[in-house]
């Protein structure tokens, strides 16, 4: 069923596609069509909450950032059977992005490249429309800086963008690691995390997590860990999208600026996550090329207490969220563990 709506929304423009789901899927926002969707798509077990940061999670697989910028439809996420909704990136004022085209689907590799550059409605907008919602999930917010905002200013930016969404959100993901808004990137460094970071925790954001690239080498990410140890973070999101091109990628579009996503980032994510479960005790929340069960719970046995997906999402169609559940299940099932939490770092040593 999805695949013949799919081979519909790819004849159009990438943005345009998403444009046409959100708005399908906001109609369904109350009423209904939400109940109707939730009773088929939401695996309730208790196999699978879970407990992360202090928060309780029906399941362990979210929406990553970026889908829901503008947090129009967290609700109907929610229904799709997803147990978290990352919203965002939001800035402090709302800004249109990098110039269209900017999103380019890579089907023969199953992928994406996007360089969006943080379109997004802005902090108030957002507080406002988070305000009027209740999604049966909890709900993160990830928090970016405005591209004309100087690096040096970057702390208040991320500081203005807590303190609006604040009384609104779960929890709160600090994104320094978006390859699209130019330097962000820099902002993973020791000395300007420190000061990114430590601000927010002084203001009180709890729990508060930060997203890492992919491309950071080793003592870069073990850099990160320490830092975040040492501020009092709850949690660490691995990864962002990567501005790598591995030799396998066949599509055209291949060559197109920006951050690429799905399947041929997959193993680095997971290789990220192993990394920073092995040195660290704080939750993970696996993310980068999850579209069935099996790399779910790859990711999970490789230390994800949480998993996200977005590429995942736009290639499988709204049952992925059903789809992964009931096959962690079976999978959790078949290794013989009573919970989806036994089996987080079941693969580490
Ligand atoms: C179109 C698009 C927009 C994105 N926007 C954001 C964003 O605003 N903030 C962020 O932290 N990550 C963003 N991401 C990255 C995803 O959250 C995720 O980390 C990445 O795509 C890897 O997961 P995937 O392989 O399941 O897509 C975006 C990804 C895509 C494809």
């Amino acid at each position: 069923m999805y695949r013949l709506a799919r081979n519909l929304l790819f004849t159009l423009p990438p943005e345009t596609a998403h444009e046409t789901v959100v708005t399908a899927l906001r109609a369904a926002q109350h009423g209904p069509i939400l109940d109707a969707l939730g009773s088929h798509l939401i695996v309730e077990d208790p196999r699978l909450e879970t407990t992360a940061f202090g928060l309780d999670f029906p399941n362990p697989v979210g929406v990553a950032a970026g889908f829901d910028k503008n947090a129009r439809i967290p609700e109907t996420l929610g229904a799709l059977g997803f147990g978290h909704i990352e919203i965002g990136a939001v800035t402090p004022e709302g800004q249109a992005g990098n110039p269209q085209p900017r999103l380019f689907r890579l089907p023969a590799d199953k992928a994406i490249i996007n360089r969006m550059g943080f379109n997004n409605a802005g902090a108030d907008a957002i507080a406002a429309r988070l305000a009027g919602q209740h999604p049966a999930v909890p709900i993160g917010a990830n928090l970016g800086k405005n591209k004309e905002t100087p690096l040096e200013s970057a702390a208040e930016d991320y500081l203005t963008v807590y303190e609006k969404l604040g009384p609104h959100a779960d929890f709160f993901v600090v994104n320094v690691s978006s390859p699209n808004t130019p330097g962000l990137r820099d902002l993973q460094d020791r000395e300007p995390l420190e000061h990114i970071l430590s601000t927010l925790v002084d203001a009180g954001a709890h729990p508060l997590l930060v997203k890492l690239s992919p491309d950071l080498h080793e003592e870069a990410i073990a850099e990160v860990i320490d830092l975040a140890e040492s501020v009092g973070l709850d949690g660490i999101v691995a990864t962002n999208t990567t501005i790598k091109r591995p030799d396998s990628l066949t599509s055209p579009n291949a060559a197109e600026e920006g951050g690429l996503s799905g399947a041929p980032i997959r193993d680095r994510a997971t290789a990220t996550i192993r990394f920073v479960a092995e040195r660290t005790n704080l939750p993970v929340v696996g993310v980068g090329g999850i579209f069935d069960a099996e790399d779910a719970y790859e990711k999970i046995r490789a230390g994800a207490d949480l998993v996200q997906l977005y590429t995942g999402f736009i290639y499988q169609g709204p049952t992925v969220a059903r789809d992964i559940n009931r096959g962690l299940l079976d999978r959790l099932e078949a290794d013989g563990f009573d919970s989806i939490q036994d089996a987080v770092g079941a693969d580490l040593d």
